[in-house]
């Protein structure tokens, strides 16, 4: 993206909500982007399993920093990611209607922008109230750091090396044929939801799913 986007003055940039806030990697983009994003129209794209408020809102207010201008904002409810955990797990047909709704969403949003009226979903003060009240205040520290929990289970563990290509943090390793964690994770899940074994969690204990977009086309 930081190669490709020089010449453009257009950006639609992306990303899911964590804590009603950016995850770590993405506030770390930004800021290790600044002048990337400097003069740029930037169509924010925030996706959600739930609610965020004003999940769009959080990187406005720092590409509006850099110098960027925000043209618009979108959130898109989708399926969730947390394999681990309980809460908010839907049927795989949930799942694909929450995709199609997503997929009608992002057209009409597109058709708004072009027709020069781009939606502002999580902009403004009042979406910023509710981010703020709604969840960050609670979560507060939640994505300030990279996080050290996640816990690969040596038992289960073959060494295939999946986890490992599906980290964007460069997080995990292979040490004498077992992955093992270095403490850089920003909770995306995608090694947690890839592992062929389950060896792999996050917040909870044991798997209740094994979530990816793929299954839900
Ligand atoms: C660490 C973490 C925190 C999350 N916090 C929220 C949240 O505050 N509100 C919400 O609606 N969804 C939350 N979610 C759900 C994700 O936003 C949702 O699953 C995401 O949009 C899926 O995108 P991805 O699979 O591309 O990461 C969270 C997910 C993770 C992993
Ligand atoms: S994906 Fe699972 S089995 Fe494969 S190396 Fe990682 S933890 Fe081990
Ligand atoms: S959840 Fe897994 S893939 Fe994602 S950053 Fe953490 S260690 Fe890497």
């Amino acid at each position: 993206m930081v190669k490709n986007s020089g010449g453009r003055e257009e950006i639609v940039f992306a990303y899911p909500v964590y804590f009603s806030k950016l995850p770590k990697i993405v506030y770390d983009f930004i800021h290790g982007n600044q002048s990337v994003f400097s003069g740029k129209k930037i169509f924010i794209i925030a996706t959600m399993g739930l609610i965020s408020g004003d999940g769009a809102g959080c990187s406005a207010r720092l590409l509006a920093k850099c110098g960027a201008s925000i043209i618009g904002g979108l959130h898109l409810k989708m399926p969730d990611c947390i394999g681990d955990e309980k809460a908010l797990k839907r049927t795989k047909e949930q799942n694909h209607l929450l995709v199609k709704g997503a997929e009608n969403k992002i057209k009409e949003a597109a058709e708004s922008l072009k027709q020069g009226t781009p939606v502002r979903e999580g902009l403004g003060f009042w979406y910023h109230m509710a981010g703020l009240f709604g969840q960050r205040l609670y979560f507060y520290n939640k994505t300030k750091k990279y996080s050290d929990k996640l816990h690969i289970d040596r038992e289960k563990c073959i060494g295939c090396g999946i986890c490992v290509s599906a980290c964007p943090m460069e997080n995990i390793s292979l040490q004498s044929g077992k992955a093992r964690q270095q403490g850089r994770c920003t909770m995306c899940y995608r090694c947690v939801n890839y592992c062929p074994k389950q060896a792999i969690t996050l917040f909870g204990k044991k798997l209740y799913e094994q979530c990816s977009i793929e299954k839900y086309l």
